[in-house]
């Protein structure tokens, strides 16, 4: 029994790295971002907040990847894995709610995920 649940467990890890998905993207992405991001985009962090609407400024997933790519961490652009980049900008986006959740990013479909800002509030 034990036994069998171990072998389960193995399973699981060696498919989610075999095959990856959404979920394992995200959860990879969410480990960058505690990991690289957090300290500056959350309260007390000198960064801005990175709200649904200021990150669909950038208009499609591929614009803020790169940029994150070539700014990110702050002064420190590029020190990350080009995966560690794409997996954080798809945790971001699904955060956000700016990505369907059944949705993968990848590096061939990022140009075509348009980022629509939420409607503004009436106080805005
Ligand atoms: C040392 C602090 C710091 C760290 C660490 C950091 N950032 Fe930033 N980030 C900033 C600052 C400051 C700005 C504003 C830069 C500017 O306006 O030129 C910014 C801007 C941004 C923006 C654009 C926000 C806008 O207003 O359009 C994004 C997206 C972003 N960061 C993502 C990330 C990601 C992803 C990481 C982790 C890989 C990260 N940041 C790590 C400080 C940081």
């Amino acid at each position: 029994m034990h036994t069998t649940f171990r072998f389960v467990g193995v399973l699981l890890v060696v498919s989610a790295c075999a095959r990856p998905n959404p979920e394992t993207q995200r959860a990879l992405g969410e480990t960058v971002y505690a990991t690289y991001c957090q300290s500056c985009h959350e309260a007390p962090g000198t960064g801005p907040r990175l709200t649904p609407a200021i990150l669909a400024s950038r208009l499609n997933a591929a614009r803020l990847y790169a940029y994150n790519l070539q700014q990110m961490p702050y002064e420190a652009g590029g020190v990350l894995s080009n995966e560690d980049y794409l997996n954080v900008t798809a945790w971001l986006l699904y955060r956000a709610s700016l990505i369907e959740s059944n949705k993968m990013l990848t590096m061939r479909n990022m140009d075509e995920v348009s980022l629509v800002a939420p409607d503004p509030s009436p106080t805005q």
